[in-house]
């Protein structure tokens, strides 16, 4: 069954996909490469191995992760918006990079894959699904014994602390103003609404010990902004 959520964000990532990268840079000035590097970095992939890049958008994990496991290991960036996904497709002919296999799907949906992979990463996708848990399970049920997996996101902060303070001038004042220029408004203003429904810190290590996961790791980057995940199974 698809859950309107899915459908509603699957839209949404559609109708801003000839923007994401653009917009990406822009609204992060350009940090959220440097965030999603300190995410591999922590996860160390290595040659011979075989990831996923979950909610891969156009790309970014897969095509730093490809560094990593190539040329013995495998990398296969999965995403549901078909759009978007051809974007990351168009990079990979650009980049001339072969290695990345590129699969429409949904996450919440893939069953064919069970314990198929060494490592899974995901950047701002967890916070995109229509049910946390249950991608929570499926990364799970999709890695090897000792697999490890790592989720970047925005930190879901405590109310009226500095850093949620700041993450909500930020999104309503930066992203909000500057998207309304490319008349995506509504579509980044779901941003906020979106952290406002995604489990806190002490929810999300929660969620992945019940899933089954042995080690359980969260870390917050610049000022509480942005929090990285890291299980292990
Ligand atoms: C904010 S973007 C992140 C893209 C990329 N990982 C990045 O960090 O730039 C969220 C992505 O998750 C994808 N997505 C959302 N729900 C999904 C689902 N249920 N299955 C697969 N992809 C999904 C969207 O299509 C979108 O490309």
């Amino acid at each position: 069954m698809k859950f309107t959520k899915t459908i509603e964000v699957k839209n949404l990532f559609n109708k801003i996909s000839y923007k994401y990268d653009f917009l990406n840079n822009l609204l992060s000035f350009g940090l959220h490469k440097l965030w999603k590097r300190k995410l591999v970095n922590l996860l160390e992939p290595i040659n011979g191995e075989d990831w996923a890049d979950l909610c891969c958008g156009t790309g970014d994990l897969a095509f730093l992760i490809s560094k990593k496991v190539s040329p013995m290991g495998s990398i296969t960036g999965i995403d549901s918006a078909g759009d978007i996904l051809n974007i990351a497709k168009k990079k990979s002919e650009l980049k001339k990079n072969k290695f990345i296999k590129w699969e429409i799907k949904d996450v919440l949906e893939i069953n064919n894959y069970s314990k198929n992979f060494d490592g899974i990463c995901m950047s701002y996708g967890l916070r995109n699904l229509n049910n946390v848990q249950e991608g929570i399970k499926k990364v799970f049920y999709l890695l090897k014994d000792k697999g490890r997996a790592g989720f970047l996101d925005f930190n879901h902060s405590t109310k009226n602390s500095l850093s949620d303070i700041f993450q909500k001038i930020y999104l309503r004042l930066i992203v909000v103003t500057i998207s309304r220029i490319f008349n995506l408004s509504p579509e980044y203003a779901y941003i906020e609404k979106s952290i406002s429904n995604f489990p806190k810190k002490n929810e999300l290590l929660k969620i992945a010990k019940d899933a089954g996961f042995k080690k359980v790791e969260y870390r917050t980057l610049f000022w509480g902004q942005m929090g990285i995940l890291i299980l292990t199974k």
